[in-house]
C-alpha cells in the first residue's frame, strides 16, 4: 500500500513484541539528513530529491515519506514554541506522544531539534503497531543519539512493555491503546488516509489541555472530489472549485470540534494547511463545555454566489444548499502569535543541518554536499513560506482568493503580478498576504469589489 493512500485493514491485536535487541534486517541502509536528524533510509528507497511532492510511490515498514517533511518541520517548530513561550502548560513538562510514529523519525527530530535547554521538560513516547519500523527506530536512536543522553526518571514508571533510548518510550500498541492508557499535552496522529478512526480516542488522550496534531491524506473525501467518503467520514456535502483546497481545511477542522464538543471539549486551531497531497490541522484541545458551545457557532457552510465568490453562513437556504458546501469550521484557522513567530529565518536556524551535526559520530557515513546543504536550506524555508506574512490574516476573518481568477472576475485584460496587487492593496490599507498553498491565493481584509476595481486600475494603468 502507498502511504497516501487509505488502508482497508489493520491488525488491531497485540502480537509479537518489538524487540530492540538487534540491529533489523538490512540495517543501516543508507543516510539522509532531514532537518538537523540523520535519517536512516531503506536500501531500495532512493535518496529523496529536493523537492519531493505528493504521495510516494512506494511504502511499506522503514519507509520514510520524504514528502512530509514540511509538516515534521513544522512539528518541531510549534512544539518548540510551547516549551519555549509556555502557552500550553506554563513551565511545566509536555508529554508528547506520536501515536503513529512508524521509524519514529517526527520523534527523533523533536529529540534532536528542539533546544537542548527545553529538552528536560519534553517527555516522549513513539507508538506504532509495526514491531519492524519499531526496531528500525530504536537502531536510529541508538546510532544516532543527540542533544544529550536522557536517563530514565526515578519517580517515572516504565511499564515493561517499553523500551526507552535516548528518554523516548517506544512502544507497540494499538494508537488507540496508546492515546487511552496517558494523559498527554501532544499528540501526533499521522495514520494512512482518514483519521477519523482515531479521533475519539486521540481526544480523550489529552489531559485538561492539550495539542493534538492531525494529517489526513484523504484529500479526495476532504474536498469532495470523492463525494460518497466525503459523507460517509466528515458528513460532508463537497463542491469542487477553486475553493476546495480551504474547505477540506475547515472540514476536517470542524470534524474534530465536532467529536471534541462529544466529549465536553473546545478547540482552537493553531496552524492548518492543504500541504500538496495531505491536510495538516494542529489544534489546541481544552476540556470547557462553554467553549465547545461556542465552537458551534463557529460551524457552518460556504455558499457560492454570482456577485461575491462565497459568504460564509450558519445554514444555507433551500435556494443556497446546491451551491453550498459544508458542514465545517468557518472560524478563525491559525494563531496569530504562534504563526507569527513561524518565520524562514528562525525554521532555518532551529533545523537547518550544523557544521557539528555533520561531524558527529553518527554522520560518518553520510555524504552530505554543500549543494545537498543549499537544497536544504530552500526545502526549510520552503516549509514555512509566507505562514508569517499571513498570521494575521489566517487568524481572522478574511477573503480568500484565487488568484488567477481575479483577473477574469474583474473583466480586466491583464493581471498584476501578486507582489504587485498585494502591495497595492496593501498600501490602500486593506492587509493583504499570499497563502502559503502550493497554488496562489491571497487573503485580505479587502471587500471583494475593491480588490476587483484595484485590478481594474492596474490594468488600465499599463
Ligand atoms: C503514515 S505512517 C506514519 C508515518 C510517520 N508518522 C512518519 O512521519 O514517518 C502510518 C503508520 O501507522 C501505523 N499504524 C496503522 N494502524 C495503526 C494502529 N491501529 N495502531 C498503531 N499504529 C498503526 C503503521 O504501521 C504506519 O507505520
Amino acid at each position: 500500500m502507498r502511504c497516501g493512500q487509505e488502508e482497508e485493514s489493520v491488525p488491531l491485536t497485540m502480537a509479537d513484541m518489538f524487540s530492540g535487541a538487534d540491529d533489523p534486517a538490512g540495517w543501516p541502509g543508507h543516510l539522509w539528513l532531514e532537518g538537523r536528524t540523520v535519517v536512516h533510509l531503506q536500501s531500495d528507497q532512493e535518496r529523496p530529491s529536493h523537492m519531493p511532492r505528493g504521495p510516494v510511490a512506494k511504502s511499506g515498514t522503514g519507509f520514510m515519506n520524504p514528502a512530509m517533511a514540511p509538516a515534521r518541520t513544522r512539528s518541531v517548530l510549534l512544539l518548540q514554541d510551547a516549551l519555549e513561550h509556555g502557552w500550553l502548560v506554563d513551565d511545566r513538562p509536555i508529554r508528547a506522544l506520536d501515536a503513529l510514529c512508524a521509524t519514529g523519525i517526527r520523534v527523533r527530530r523533536w529529540r534532536n531539534e528542539i533546544a537542548p535547554e527545553l529538552q528536560e521538560r519534553l517527555h516522549i513516547t513513539a507508538n506504532d503497531l509495526d514491531s519492524k519500523a519499531l526496531d528500525w527506530a530504536l537502531s536510529s536512536v541508538r546510532k544516532n543519539r543527540t542533544n544529550g543522553i536522557f536517563p530514565i526518571l526515578d519517580d517515572e514508571q516504565i511499564p515493561i512493555e517499553q523500551i526507552t533510548e535516548n528518554g523516548i518510550h517506544f512502544q507497540r500498541y494499538d494508537a488507540r491503546m496508546a492515546m487511552i492508557q496517558g494523559s498527554y499535552q501532544w499528540i501526533d496522529l499521522d495514520p494512512f488516509g482518514s483519521p477519523v478512526q482515531f479521533l475519539d480516542t486521540a481526544l480523550q488522550g489529552l489531559g485538561r489541555v492539550g495539542v493534538l496534531e492531525v494529517t489526513a491524506t484523504d484529500t479526495a473525501a476532504l474536498t469532495g472530489s470523492s463525494s460518497t467518503s466525503g459523507l460517509r467520514r466528515y458528513g460532508h456535502n463537497g463542491i469542487v472549485d477553486h475553493y476546495a483546497h480551504d474547505d477540506a481545511v475547515r472540514v476536517l477542522l470542524g470534524t474534530i470540534a465536532t467529536s471534541a464538543a462529544r466529549l465536553d471539549r473546545s478547540i482552537e486551531p493553531l496552524l492548518a494547511l492543504f500541504d500538496g497531497h495531505h491536510v495538516r490541522v494542529s489544534v489546541i484541545v481544552r476540556k470547557s463545555k462553554l467553549g465547545a458551545d461556542e465552537n458551534r457557532q463557529k460551524m457552518g457552510w460556504r455558499v457560492r454566489h454570482d456577485d461575491i465568490p462565497y459568504t460564509f453562513v450558519k445554514h444555507p437556504s433551500p435556494e443556497q444548499i446546491e451551491h453550498s458546501s459544508g458542514p465545517m469550521w468557518i472560524g478563525p484557522l491559525w494563531n496569530e502569535e504562534i504563526t507569527g513567530r513561524m518565520t524562514e529565518d528562525h525554521a532555518v536556524e532551529c533545523c537547518l543541518p550544523r557544521e557539528t551535526d555533520l561531524n558527529s559520530e553518527g554522520d560518518m557515513d553520510l555524504e552530505w554536499t554543500e549543494l545537498d546543504q543549499v537544497y536544504a536550506e530552500r526545502e526549510l524555508r520552503r516549509s514555512v513560506r509566507y505562514i508569517s506574512d499571513a498570521s494575521s490574516l489566517l487568524s481572522s476573518e478574511h477573503l480568500l482568493l484565487p488568484y488567477d481568477q481575479i483577473a477574469p472576475w474583474a473583466k480586466a485584460a491583464s493581471m498584476p503580478s501578486m507582489v504587485d496587487l498585494i502591495a497595492a492593496l496593501n498600501e490602500e490599507g486593506y492587509l493583504t498576504a499570499r497563502v502559503p498553498d502550493l497554488r496562489p491565493y491571497i487573503a485580505t481584509k479587502a471587500p471583494y469589489e475593491v480588490v476587483l476595481e484595484m485590478v481594474r486600475k492596474m490594468d488600465s494603468a499599463e
